[in-house]
């Protein structure tokens, strides 16, 4: 059945180059025949196969765009977007590609080719408490992943959800639409600078992520590591309202999130971001646990929400360990998760099953860092092993206040430093071959929390 007429006027004729407006023109003349669920329209005969121009209707139009991985960072890159309509029939999402060189920063001189293009699927999700729950109010998330990009190079991408009413002729984009930018990772192994923001817990600070937001972005992180609790209950119009307060930060590098316990509604959460699908990850913990390359760093994403998550996630987290201690392209591990190993925070404090699970398979490995988030205030240990400070071992961070409100510091036997900051924080990290150096900034970035350095 024709739900929606189509929209081929809302892009100006005449702000379209030269060689697009001839198609345009022929297309309006077909306009008639169009069926935007997908369908030629048998009525009018036409079997005409393209050219054909974007096409697009503000139900359909992308919203909450957002750059994630699920495989080699060097050489992929995945777009993922919302649309009001949930109506998965004859639509098909599309991404096209093209290298900052050159189409440009604004990407006006954006070519296109089958090569450039890539077409993923749309999923839906329910806002349910349990995974496979269908009862719950349904959303869509169109996902599409980029292949066979080059490493260490400046990408700029548009994507939306198409109509291809031609049965597979080639489609162009909205030259209008707001391109993406982001950066694929130097090749596995590579040593050089790589620089990381790590933050978590907004919690509905999206004013305050508004007002900071250009100025994060400006910083120019290869990607971000998000600690949970995006929002307050992860509503639907939470999660478009902190999409939307992100996306200066967002268009322009991938983010790459755990869960935390505000995700209230969890298929929303794992509805909205596709991560890594490592192997040996329990089936229920698909993309709760998940691990990446980026040059010389092993990122660990972890859902520590649960002592029995955490108990069921051990045995992946000792044999991707034990892997990545044996690559020798890594130097470093970084572990990211929600609920904080040691934290002093009069707040939540410690997490026993983190301590019980995992701090042994941290300490047998010798990670690095372990980031977390949960209580809203910034805390760093020691080099902590078997409970006592070493020279070397696991340094554990809480930085749980990415603009919610602020909770109360404290201070313990594992406290290095601990601050209630003007509340709010996140963590620079820089990596430059076998040094690591971090930095903890209050959330309006005016005050230094804290500065660290490991050196191999
Ligand atoms: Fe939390």
């Amino acid at each position: 059945m024709r739900k929606y007429a189509i929209y081929l006027g809302i892009l100006a004729t005449a702000s379209l180059p030269a060689c697009l407006q001839s198609t345009t023109a022929a297309q309006a003349a077909d306009a008639n025949t169009a069926d935007v669920n997908g369908q030629t329209d048998t009525a009018s005969g036409d079997t005409s196969t393209g050219p054909v121009v974007w096409q697009t209707n503000p139900v359909n139009a992308p919203t909450a765009m957002h750059l994630t991985w699920q495989h080699d960072p060097a050489t992929t890159v995945t777009v993922q977007w919302t649309t009001a309509a949930t109506d998965l029939k004859g639509y098909t999402p599309k991404a096209w590609f093209d290298t900052k060189a050159n189409a440009g920063a604004d990407g006006a001189k954006m070519t296109f080719s089958a090569a450039q293009t890539a077409t993923g699927a749309g999923e839906l999700y329910y806002q349910s408490l349990v995974a496979g729950d269908t009862t719950g109010p349904q959303y869509l998330t169109w996902t599409v992943e980029l292949t066979g990009l080059t490493p260490d190079t400046d990408y700029v991408l548009r994507a939306g959800t198409w109509s291809d009413y031609k049965n597979g002729a080639f489609i162009q984009p909205d030259l209008t639409q707001e391109v993406m930018t982001f950066h694929t990772a130097p090749k596995k192994g590579t040593r050089q600078p790589v620089k990381v923001v790590l933050a978590g817990d907004s919690r509905g600070g999206n004013a305050l992520i508004t007002a900071n937001a250009d100025r994060l972005a400006a910083i120019g992180a290869a990607f971000w590591v998000f600690n949970g609790d995006f929002t307050d209950m992860g509503l639907q119009e939470q999660w478009d309202a902190w999409f939307l307060a992100m996306h200066p930060i967002l268009n322009g590098a991938p983010l790459m999130p755990v869960q935390g316990n505000h995700e209230v509604f969890p298929p929303m959460y794992y509805g909205q971001f596709a991560l890594p699908v490592n192997a040996g990850v329990p089936d229920n913990y698909t993309e709760h646990a998940w691990s990446m390359n980026y040059a010389n760093i092993h990122v660990v994403g972890l859902d520590s929400t649960s002592a029995a998550a955490a108990s069921d996630q051990a045995a992946w987290l000792d044999a991707d360990l034990t892997a990545a201690r044996a690559d020798a392209d890594i130097d470093w591990i970084v572990v990211a998760m929600h609920y904080p190993a040691y934290s002093a925070c009069t707040n939540h404090g410690s997490t026993a099953w983190v301590q019980k699970y995992w701090v042994p398979l941290f300490e047998k490995h010798n990670v690095d860092l372990v980031f977390a988030g949960h209580d809203h205030n910034y805390e760093r240990t020691w080099p902590w092993v078997n409970n006592n400070k070493a020279a070397k071992g696991p340094v554990y961070v809480v930085a749980g206040g990415f603009f919610a409100d602020g909770y109360t510091n404290g201070s313990d036997i594992w406290t290095a430093t601990s601050t209630h900051g003007n509340k709010h924080n996140y963590v620079v990290m820089t990596v430059n071959d076998k040094k690591l150096d971090f930095t903890a900034y209050s959330g309006d970035g005016a005050t230094t929390l804290d500065q660290y350095s490991i050196q191999k």
